[in-house]
């Protein structure tokens, strides 16, 4: 079976928006696609990995004529692709070289909150720095490392705190996918700016509370990009980096392409497309077959009606791999019947945004669940203002299974680990949630000027053996 529709509801495609900003096709030069460098560690041993993580400012040639004033991890714009293996042991040396406080946020991380996660309670000021460590239990998995600060995360991604993360272990080893980092295997991170005069950014004249755009699609910090395609199975792990923009994915000449992973592993089953709808934070493993093409064919990815990546052929080597129908088992624990169903509702749009009737407080612990066990979780957006909009929820430090949407089945891409769902308009969804860690979490819509405005909420996560245990819950700045 071949899926051909984007699943969600078109009526609330942000295509709708009264703020929505088209895509348009770019008129400069084609780049090469920016494939960014791994990130060496400082030093390792057969456990532990040691890195240095510096956000920092930087000029970016993004056009031609002047360089564009951007930021990133270890470079000028975005960063450098971390990976790391199951079973490891993480040491970081967080620094911060920007003129306000940041903090590094691991979205898709099994790991302990509020400080080793690095959502809002655990800053890093300026010329400061912040060690942390924690062991890598999870499957492989393409993650992100972003900014969080609250209520800048949205500007500080749009500046360019955000890169790829990609988790490898043995049960995705042994499957027969790409896997040459930048040759056959490669981040493809979506996004969109606006360029202004001097070819600069500028966050608060393209400001709306219902999240930033731009016109220019910009992959990997690259704008108007091809890649040159030397194997005929490519991996692209697609990353919806974007602050508000939901992306219409299609190759030319509707190209077939295999979803073989969702956000936090690979998926039990590969599913075959033609068109894939991504929403912001939202991973897709795709592999895509370029059999049918020869050298000096030009196969085009677009979103919308938008190209935004060329794929240029070149000459390669037959390979005729298959996918074995089925890939991995997914974990997930039966839920104990003892915890009742946690409603979570989000509502609103603009400046209204809010769950649960409330906006984010970062004293106030919204939620409490016990450590280790599973519990149902629905989730429901009301927002019907302006014929309503999909809001992408996202829960930190853990991956969810979706049991349902609207009693019906979930879309036939999310068998797999998520830790972010969109949400229909008038529709709720339920997941079955569990922690493998303790500590203080955030859940929120991750379209980010709704999480900035204060759709966000946030639970702890009780250790039995540590139940009355005190966090330093940061302030607003
Ligand atoms: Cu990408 Cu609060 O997360
Ligand atoms: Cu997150
Ligand atoms: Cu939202």
């Amino acid at each position: 079976k071949v899926y051909t529709d984007y699943f969600y509801d078109k009526s609330a495609f942000n295509t709708h928006d009264g703020g929505y900003v088209p895509l348009e096709e770019s008129q400069t030069p084609p780049q090469p696609l920016n494939i960014p460098a791994v990130l060496a560690p400082d030093q390792e041993t057969n456990s532990d990995m040691y890195y240095t993580i510096t956000a920092q400012t930087g000029e970016t040639q993004l056009l031609p004529g002047a360089k564009t004033k951007t930021w990133g991890y270890n470079s000028s714009l975005l960063g450098k692709t971390i990976i790391f293996k199951n079973g490891k042991t993480i040491h970081l040396h967080l620094e911060n070289k920007l003129t306000e406080l940041t903090t590094f946020h691991w979205h898709g991380l099994n790991i302990p909150g509020p400080i080793e996660d690095g959502g809002c309670h655990a800053p890093v000021y300026p010329d400061g720095s912040r060690d942390v460590t924690f062991k890598i239990n999870q499957p492989a998995a393409t993650c992100w490392l972003h900014a969080h600060p609250c209520p800048s995360t949205a500007s500080q991604v749009w500046h360019g705190l955000a890169t790829a993360v990609v988790i490898q272990d043995d049960a995705e080893a042994q499957l027969p996918l790409p896997r040459n980092y930048g040759i056959d295997d490669i981040p493809l991170i979506l996004q969109d700016r606006r360029f202004h005069e001097n070819n600069q950014w500028d966050y608060q004249a393209d400001y709306d509370p219902d999240g930033v755009q731009g016109p220019t699609a910009m992959i990997n910090g690259t704008i108007n990009p091809y890649f040159d395609v030397t194997t005929q199975r490519l991996r692209l792990r697609i990353l919806d980096g974007a602050n508000r923009r939901e992306w219409r994915l299609h190759f030319s000449d509707n190209l077939e392409f295999t979803q073989v992973a969702s956000d936090d592993g690979i998926l039990p089953e590969p599913i075959k497309f033609t068109h894939l709808m991504t929403t912001c934070a939202e991973r897709h493993e795709i592999i895509v077959d370029f059999g049918a093409y020869k050298p000096g064919d030009d196969v085009v990815l677009y979103s919308d009606d938008t190209p935004i990546v060329h794929f240029r052929i070149h000459q390669f080597a037959s390979d005729n791999t298959k996918l074995p129908p089925h890939l991995v088992e997914v974990p997930g624990p039966e839920i104990d019947a003892a915890l009742p169903v946690k409603h979570v509702v989000m509502s609103g749009m603009d400046e209204e945004v809010m769950i649960d009737d409330q906006k984010f407080n970062m004293q106030r612990i919204d939620y409490k669940m016990p450590l280790g066990k599973c519990q149902l979780w629905d989730i429901t957006n009301t927002n019907n203002m302006k014929g309503g909009m999909i809001h992408p929820y996202h829960m930190h430090g853990t991956a969810f299974k979706i049991v349902s949407r609207n009693g019906h089945a979930p879309y036939p891409n999310e068998y797999g680990l998520k830790d972010v769902v969109s949400v229909n308009p008038g529709e709720h969804v339920v997941l079955k949630v569990w922690y493998d860690v303790a500590g203080i979490f955030m859940y929120h819509c991750h379209i980010i000027e709704h999480e900035d405005g204060g759709m966000m909420a946030q639970l702890q996560v009780v250790d039995p053996a540590d139940p009355e245990h005190k966090y330093q819950l940061m302030d607003h700045e």
